[in-house]
């Protein structure tokens, strides 16, 4: 475990960190940076963790010692993390040991927060907390209470008991879908008019790309099957493009075959051009009729099919009250035959499609449910494999 110590006055607590951490068996490397070592000392973690506490680039010339802890570490925690290195993660900056370490780590990242209420508050560590938590970070804290110079507010980094217990439920969740094939669908379908235009929606495609990410991240052999205009997916995954409604479902039933579960995320057309011109319509003709026909329901088809398969739907709605929303996804879980119902509403600014940010709620076929709240969409994409690794582990 790579232990990442920045220069704030919370220093002093990982120290209490570092040995909670080898309590719990963890072989502990620690990475200090320059300003971390005017609140507590090298030796001190050295002490703690029986192993040298980093604070130099150069420290070990010709080992590349950035390249071999962060190969070396299974996770990495950063306590306390202020905001001028929440500044260099989430740019790529790499001016020092932990920040080239973490640089160029592939390891699940867990950043506890500590820095004055105002920094904590401003819109440039607002926007780095987002852009890190949107990669994947899972941030923990801060709380409120006191802070240096006897101020108060949020900014309080979180109780290394705390961040202990963040740090091993990240590092449990590591592989839980390893040996899992799972089908996610993403972004929008395209429905042709004519060679040029389509019936299309504003569907972005990030929160299916997120969940494909979560569940290859955490072992699983995913295929991810990615609408047009969407974003660019992850690199390591099986990407199959495709543009219809009806492409999709061609590519999504081949693949589900034999899968463990499929998510669908993609925001299917529901409706298409009843025909497509086979040349592009002149506006010198005046506006065509176009009239549309429904598109195969790909969910309700599998989820018709009554096969030891986990299904994951998700419903956009727009609703006047939360409990209409809820309403109308507990109806369609159970008329799609759906384990998970993603409910979120569309239709606010800031929030939905095309949006980094989902107001939604999980619904589960056995009653529960995660309530209606803002998600970042790589959060959401974490609840989900939670859940996909909780329901998986009776089919096998
Ligand atoms: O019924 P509604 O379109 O709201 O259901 C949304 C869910 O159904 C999404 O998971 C979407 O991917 C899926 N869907 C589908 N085929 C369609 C339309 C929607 O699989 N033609």
């Amino acid at each position: 475990m790579l232990l990442g110590v920045t220069g704030g006055i919370a220093a002093y607590k990982a120290c209490s960190l570092a040995r909670l951490l080898v309590g719990a068996g963890a072989r502990v490397r620690v990475v200090m940076t320059r300003s971390a070592t005017r609140f507590v000392g090298p030796d001190t973690f050295a002490a703690l963790t029986g192993g040298p506490a980093y604070t130099d680039l150069f420290e070990e010339p010709g080992a590349v010692l950035h390249v071999r802890l962060a190969r070396e570490a299974d996770l990495a925690i950063v306590a306390p993390a202020t905001a001028n290195v929440l500044a260099k993660l989430a740019h790529g900056i790499a001016d020092d040991l932990l920040t080239a370490a973490l640089l160029e780590a592939t390891c699940p990242l867990v950043l506890a927060p500590a820095m004055h209420t105002g920094m904590w508050e401003h819109p440039a560590t607002r926007a780095n907390v987002e852009t890190l938590t949107g990669r994947g970070a899972r941030i923990v804290g801060p709380e409120a209470g006191s802070l240096a110079a006897g101020d108060e507010g949020p900014g309080r980094m979180a109780e290394p008991e705390e961040i202990l217990r963040v740090a091993e439920e990240v590092a449990a969740s590591g592989r839980d879908l390893a040996g899992a094939r799972i089908v996610v669908t993403a972004g929008p379908t395209w429905e042709p008019i004519d060679p040029v235009r389509f019936v299309g929606n504003r569907s972005s495609g990030r929160m299916g790309v997120a969940v494909a990410k979560e569940a290859f991240d955490r072992g699983a052999d995913v295929t991810l099957v990615l609408g047009p205009g969407a974003v660019e997916p992850p690199p390591g995954l099986r990407v199959v493009r495709v543009e219809t409604a009806e492409e999709m479902r061609r590519v999504v039933l081949e693949a589900a075959d034999g899968a463990d579960a499929v998510v669908m995320a993609a925001a299917v057309a529901d409706f298409r051009p009843g025909s497509t011109a086979p040349r592009k319509l002149k506006k010198e003709a005046g506006p065509p009729e176009v009239r549309l026909v429904p598109t195969p329901d790909i969910l309700a088809e599998l989820g018709a099919e009554r096969r030891a398969r986990l299904l994951v739907g998700f419903a956009a709605e727009t609703a006047d009250e939360p409990g209409e929303l809820l309403e109308a996804g507990r109806s369609k879980l159970a008329a799609k035959g759906l384990d998970l119902l993603v409910v979120n509403e569309v239709g606010r600014p800031g929030t939905g499609f095309g949006a980094e940010t989902n107001r939604a709620a999980i619904l589960a076929a056995d009653g529960s449910e995660e309530p209606l709240r803002e998600w970042t969409k790589a959060e959401l994409a974490r609840a989900i494999c939670d859940r996909l690794a909780a329901l998986r582990r009776p089919l096998r």
